[in-house]
């Protein structure tokens, strides 16, 4: 399968915001993945449903939400209604998985399942045969720009041999510190969708960027 690309607008300038979104737009990413954080479940806050809901008139790219929050099922239906593709929670931050995927695949949407750095692969096995996709976080969520810990990739590694094993339909989405180096070894280790907030938001020719990451 074809790298699919993720834009983190996490990495955008807040004031040029729709400008930043043309410009991700055009770079050949395929994805956005919107970052929603709440200050318990990290200790950022970034942006939510009000903000989402004035750019997602601009947005003609699939939608990813990311949910860095407590207690996710809480907000699974604002965000389906919202309009967004797919809603990818933490395990760390919910008490009932399980219930969380039934609720996100109810509204017809790509469930995504994500772990933080510390988290064992093994905790989310059960539920491989339910989910569409898996976030191996390759930082410790709650900012963008921060150093991709080389000690994830085992856990990418492990799913894509648990996954393939098993021929599941499960898709292996990495994020945080992604660029031209770590993105050759997310990809050698078998993840499908590489997610980058800065690296392709800095550069000078983001198109060329994305590029770069395939
Ligand atoms: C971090 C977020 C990431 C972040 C990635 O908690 O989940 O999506 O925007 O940013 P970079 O690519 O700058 O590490
Ligand atoms: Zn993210």
């Amino acid at each position: 399968m074809k790298t699919i690309i993720a834009a983190s607008l996490l990495a955008a300038d807040f004031a040029y915001l729709a400008d930043n979104i043309k410009r991700a737009e055009k770079s050949g990413a395929d994805w956005i993945h919107y970052d929603v954080m709440d200050g318990m479940f990290v200790r950022n806050i970034s942006f939510g449903e009000p903000v989402l809901k004035s750019v997602s008139k601009l947005i003609t790219l699939p939608v990813d939400a990311h949910l860095m929050i407590m207690d996710p099922i809480r907000y699974i239906d604002n965000y389906a209604d919202l309009g967004v593709n797919g809603i990818t929670f933490h395990f760390e931050a919910a008490s009932d998985t399980q219930t969380v995927i039934d609720k996100i695949r109810s509204r017809n949407l790509r469930a995504g399942l994500s772990v933080k750095p510390a988290t064992p692969v093994s905790m989310i096995i059960p539920y491989l045969h339910s989910v569409d996709m898996v976030l191996v976080m390759t930082v410790e969520p709650g900012f963008g720009g921060q150093v991709f810990l080389p000690e994830t990739l085992h856990k990418v590694k492990e799913l894509r041999k648990y996954i393939d094993d098993n021929k599941l339909d499960v898709i292996i989405q990495v994020d945080g510190g992604i660029n031209k180096e770590t993105s050759a070894m997310v990809r050698e280790c078998g993840a499908d969708v590489l997610v980058s907030g800065s690296y392709i938001f800095n550069a000078e020719d983001m198109s060329e960027a994305v590029r770069s990451l395939r």
